[in-house]
């Protein structure tokens, strides 16, 4: 199946990142936000980024105008129905994430393969709200997804071999490099990355060391990117304490339960970058 036209469900920090990529590589976009708020932010988020681009000179302007005009907002799911594959990263909420899989299913032609960005739900919950249940998929992308090279492509015990092929021939179209998982919790990088950030929380939580400290040492000890407290940050405390919960809900095993420290955090609404305090301020 030959992939011209891509929707995304969801214009947050996720949705603008993939609506980019998918754009820069070619594909005519169209992405849904639930209202014209949301949609206009995230629009923007898309916009300022490209711009970013022209004026470090990794773009050219003509270039970063064809992009843009390959991008079309909505407040419409109808107005997906003519995308060949389809990102939801919508809330994190499977009774909105099964309604919109529902919606969806009943606009698009049956040729159509629908796929979430979830990071913490089952994916087979969400294909059980459609008709087409060897047709969904998981392709999740990693934040910031305009610059992380992998995504995971999540395979249910239905998912059809031409559906992880159509989601790694797009992943591959975008520059990404993708890695097969299983519809398991936390698939394979959160299933390995959240209990560490936990641990550091703790760390951290039990007056073992600052946060700099912390993060310098992962950082200049073992040559990470960044800390495990501002990667936290960067992912959103809220974002973390969900992956959290629910590993824990399904795994039940103690290292995968939250500390007292991050419940407080997303309490106080300190969800780090996105509301500028986390265990940073920004
Ligand atoms: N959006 C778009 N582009 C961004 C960006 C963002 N939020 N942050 C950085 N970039 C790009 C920009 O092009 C930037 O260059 P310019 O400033 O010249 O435009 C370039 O990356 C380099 O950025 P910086 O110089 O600011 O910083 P850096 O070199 O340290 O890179 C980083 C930033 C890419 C975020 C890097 O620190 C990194 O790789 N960190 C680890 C990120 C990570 O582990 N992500 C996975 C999180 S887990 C997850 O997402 C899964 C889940 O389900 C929770």
């Amino acid at each position: 199946m030959d992939i011209k036209r891509v929707g995304v469900v969801g214009c947050g920090a996720m949705g603008s990142g993939i609506v980019q990529v998918s754009a820069q590589a070619g594909y005519q976009v169209t992405v849904r936000d639930i209202n014209d708020e949301f949609l206009n932010r995230g629009l923007g988020m898309i916009k300022s980024s490209l711009q970013r681009d022209v004026d470090r000179s990794r773009m050219t302007a003509e270039d970063r105008d064809a992009i843009w005009g390959r991008i079309k907002g909505t407040t419409k799911l109808e107005d997906l129905a003519d995308s060949d594959l389809i990102v939801e990263a919508a809330i994190e909420e499977i009774g909105e994430k099964r309604s919109i899989f529902g919606t969806l299913d009943r606009v698009c032609p049956p040729s159509t393969i629908l796929s979430t960005n979830t990071s913490s739900l089952t994916v087979i919950e969400m294909a059980a709200a459609t008709k087409r249940p060897q047709q969904v998929l998981g392709l999740h992308f990693f934040n910031p997804a305009q610059v992380m090279k992998l995504v995971e492509i999540v395979r249910t015990i239905v998912t059809s071999d031409e559906a992880v092929e159509v989601g790694r021939k797009y992943e591959e179209s975008i520059g990404k490099t993708p890695v097969l998982a299983k519809d398991q919790p936390g698939f394979i990088v959160n299933r390995l990355l959240v209990p560490y950030l936990l641990d550091a929380i703790r760390v951290y939580q039990d007056g073992l060391a600052s946060a700099q400290d912390i993060d310098q040492g992962m950082l200049l000890g073992c040559n990470h990117p960044m800390g495990p407290l501002a990667l936290s940050d960067l992912i959103g405390l809220d974002v973390l304490l969900h992956v959290a919960e629910s590993l824990h809900a399904e795994l039940a095993e103690p290292r995968f339960a939250a500390p007292p420290l991050l419940k407080r955090m997303v309490m106080a609404g300190h969800l780090g970058r996105k509301t500028k305090r986390g265990f940073y301020a920004y």
